[in-house]
């Protein structure tokens, strides 16, 4: 199912934060309104944020009324400001942005013309992400058993995707070819994406998944009932993988315990001139630390930090499984000389 249509300027897309109680489809119109998206995490996920972000540049386009190519171009730059500055974590986000950017400012044709073209383009990158992940999902289904159980941390599925997911794609994949696979869903506070999106996906799909809460993992991988852990990422670079906070932990945990730490992701994740000490991370809004679900569950006024992700070392990482294959330990060294 697709998570992020365009119908006629309009994008369409489903409204995050309601899940898993409510089910209702965001229509965004204007730069403004996929900004507040984004940063509310009304739509989220690093391969969702690309699209919508190529998305967000195409409704400025559409919607404009420049008289020449050179307009329409600094209104698209406006755009992708305004877009730029929502989360500085996940590249897919700049990356797509800099794409239909890239495409525009290559353009020779008329101000329709070019138009049609950064619409185009932003369709493109929906639609090659869709396309990707069906085949994240088939490379990274061979690295599941029959019988396993499988943890995975917040949610890299269908909703953090144009269509079908990463983590939560091998894992389908696996499900679909057959195999009698569980899933342990972390919940992921502070925003609990796992427990919100992730077991709503795959209770949904018929695909059993059982919810424990992050600071559980330890006791569960101890008992030897976890066989391979497999999560998203939004950024990755020379030395590291980030994901959501909560991650490195989990990364570390499946090490102690022997267990495979695998990351699905596109290439349009990777920020390989990059190393980790590049990356900014995100740091939110205390009271989603200090609040559930609206109510207050920490003194007024306490002193928090709340970053919303964290970088996983790859000495941690088993292998990154992409849409062109799956790169093992050995393999990161090639990506560049300096890559471990
Ligand atoms: O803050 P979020 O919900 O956008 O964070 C999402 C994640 O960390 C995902 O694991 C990551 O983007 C991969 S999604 C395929």
């Amino acid at each position: 199912m697709r998570m992020i249509k365009w119908q006629n300027g309009t994008v369409l897309t489903p409204d995050q934060t309601k899940l898993p109680t409510e089910e209702v489809t965001l229509e965004i119109r204007t730069v403004a309104q996929m900004a507040e998206a984004i940063k509310n995490l009304r739509v989220r996920g690093a391969p969702l944020l690309g699209a919508a972000a190529a998305f967000g540049i195409a409704i400025a386009v559409y919607h404009s009324k420049a008289t020449c190519n050179s307009e329409l171009l600094a209104e698209m730059e406006d755009a992708a400001e305004i877009i730029k500055r929502t989360r500085p974590t996940a590249v897919n986000l700049f990356w797509a942005a800099d794409r239909v950017l890239n495409k525009a400012r290559g353009f020779n044709g008329t101000t329709e013309e070019m138009k049609a073209v950064v619409v185009e383009e932003a369709q493109k990158i929906a639609d090659e992400d869709a396309e990707q992940n069906h085949r994240i999902g088939k490379n990274g289904a061979s690295l599941i058993k029959d019988g396993d159980t499988i943890l995975t941390h917040c949610n890299a599925g269908e909703l953090a995707t144009v269509e079908y997911g990463t983590a939560l794609g091998v894992i389908r994949a696996a499900w679909e070819e057959g195999k009698k696979i569980k899933v342990i869903a972390d919940e992921t506070r502070p925003l609990l994406q796992g427990s919100r999106l992730t077991t709503y996906e795959l209770k949904r799909d018929g695909i059993p998944v059982t919810l424990i809460t992050d600071n559980m993992a330890a006791h569960i991988m101890s008992k030897g009932l976890v066989n391979l852990v497999v999560v998203g990422a939004d950024r990755i670079v020379q030395d590291a993988v980030f994901n959501k906070i909560g991650t490195y932990g989990v990364a570390v945990l499946a090490k102690e315990h022997n267990i495979p730490f695998y990351v699905a992701a596109p290439k349009s994740t990777f920020d390989l001139s990059r190393k980790a000490s590049d990356v900014i991370i995100e740091e939110r809004n205390p009271d989603e630390v200090t609040h559930i679900g609206g109510k207050q569950i920490a003194p007024t006024g306490v002193n928090v930090f709340n970053p919303a992700f964290d970088a996983t070392p790859l000495k941690y990482v088993s292998g990154i499984i992409t849409e062109d294959g799956i790169y093992r330990k050995e393999d990161f060294a090639k990506f560049k000389p300096n890559f471990v």
